[in-house]
């Protein structure tokens, strides 16, 4: 029943033009019983995988093990479980969503894939990454950016996160590409490659700019 409930929310959250995950009966073949009455569908897993097809936008992030990540409006975790799986061992991921039903469920799926200690749930608030600052080699944002109230201000607040040498990577439909770069590049982020192998889809992948302010010393400058 919690599976409904959470796969249900999720649909609503996600929007139509997301592939919905199957909504899966108690027992049903495909699905791993959790001991606490949760069951993790591993059919939607297929569907998903064989849908968004995400080995492309794996390879696109090269993600390495003990990588540190922000999976940002992470869902169920349907993306979430490659990208542990790209950082492990050592790596670490944090799963943010506004809804906590979802997370929920990513926490029962991350467990039964045997990457509990890996992934972190964390609720967050629509306008606040919740990230600390300094701390992650990639914030990935994979089919929410379009969900921001404001593309500009949410960026400003996240790119504080970033290592010196993090990336920003932002996939979305097509529709959304032009909002998402105009966005991406007045907060000052730099477009380091854009893979668009995805039908339908791009995947741009962005580096940190010089801080607001800080002109580059040129070279041979006491
Ligand atoms: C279309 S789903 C994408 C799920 C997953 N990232 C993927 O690529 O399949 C969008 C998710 O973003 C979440 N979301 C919407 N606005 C958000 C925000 N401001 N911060 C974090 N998550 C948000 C929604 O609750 C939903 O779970």
């Amino acid at each position: 029943m919690r599976c409904l409930v959470a796969l249900a929310l999720v649909l609503v959250a996600c929007g139509k033009s997301d592939p919905p995950a199957a909504a899966s009966g108690s027992g049903e073949a495909g699905n791993a019983a959790k001991a606490d009455g949760a069951e993790v569908a591993t059919d939607d897993q297929s569907r998903f995988d064989q849908e968004r097809q995400p080995e492309i936008l794996m390879r696109a992030l090269g993600l390495k093990p003990g990588m540190t990540v922000a999976d940002v409006g992470a869902g169920t975790g349907l993306l979430t479980v490659h990208i542990a799986r790209a950082v492990f061992p050592g790596g670490h991921v944090v799963a943010t969503d506004i809804n906590p039903s979802v997370l929920e469920y990513l926490g029962a799926r991350m467990e039964a894939a045997g990457f509990d200690t890996v992934v972190e749930p964390r609720v967050v608030q629509p306008a606040e990454p919740g990230l600390e600052a300094d701390h992650y080699d990639l914030i990935l944002l994979s089919q929410v950016d379009h969900y921001f109230d404001d593309r500009v201000a949410w960026l400003t607040k996240a790119a504080p996160a970033l290592k010196a040498t993090g990336r920003l990577a932002i996939n979305n439909r097509m529709q959304h590409r032009a909002a998402a770069m105009a966005a991406a590049t007045s907060v000052g982020f730099q477009l380091v490659t854009e893979v668009n192998d995805l039908p339908g889809q791009f995947v741009a992948i962005f580096q940190r700019g010089p801080a607001p302010g800080h002109a580059p010393t040129p070279k041979g400058t006491p």
